[in-house]
């Protein structure tokens, strides 16, 4: 009952969201705060700024990666692609089930689009080189968790 609760309350969320998502296609960070006021505006990033460096700084238990989460599920309800490291391996389960509530949001499967690699898993290991050159001009985005 608490897991049904949980995942309607996320799937309305995610539409709500989502709905102000398409309209602007920017990335929102949250409130606006000016001179230590919360301003009832939000933080909007363009695309262009985007493909641009963002640090997320702040002590322990500020909710950098509730941030991280946040700017996770507006990349995936845009379709816009990400690399994410999840050094602590909490947010995966989070990433994969936004991608799941978008799979049926939008009644398409994204299984295509999704590489999951997991480098303890002792069945599956990968090499990535990290050198290989893609066109020079390629944007790449990728969010780290700290
Ligand atoms: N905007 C917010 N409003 C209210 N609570 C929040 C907000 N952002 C995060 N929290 C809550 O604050 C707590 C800490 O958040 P989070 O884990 O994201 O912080 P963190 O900076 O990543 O911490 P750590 O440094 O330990 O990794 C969590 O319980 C989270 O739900
Ligand atoms: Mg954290």
């Amino acid at each position: 009952m608490r897991w049904v609760t949980k995942a309607f309350l996320e799937n309305l969320w995610h539409r709500i969201t989502s709905r102000k998502r398409r309209r602007t296609d920017e990335l929102n960070l949250g409130w606006r705060v000016t001179d230590g006021e919360i301003e009832r505006r939000p933080l909007l990033v363009s695309q262009v700024r985007r493909k641009e460096h963002l640090a997320i700084l702040g002590k322990t238990g500020t909710g950098k990666s509730s941030l991280l989460r946040s700017i996770c599920a507006q990349e995936i309800t845009a379709g816009h692609g990400f690399v994410f490291f999840d050094l602590h391996g909490d947010a995966t389960p989070f990433i994969l089930r936004r991608v799941a509530l978008e799979e049926r949001r939008a009644g398409s499967d994204l299984s295509k689009r999704l590489i999951v690699i997991d480098p303890a898993d002792p069945d599956w290991s990968v090499g990535i080189n990290v050198l290989e050159a893609l066109e020079s001009n390629s944007a790449f985005v990728e969010y780290h968790i700290i």
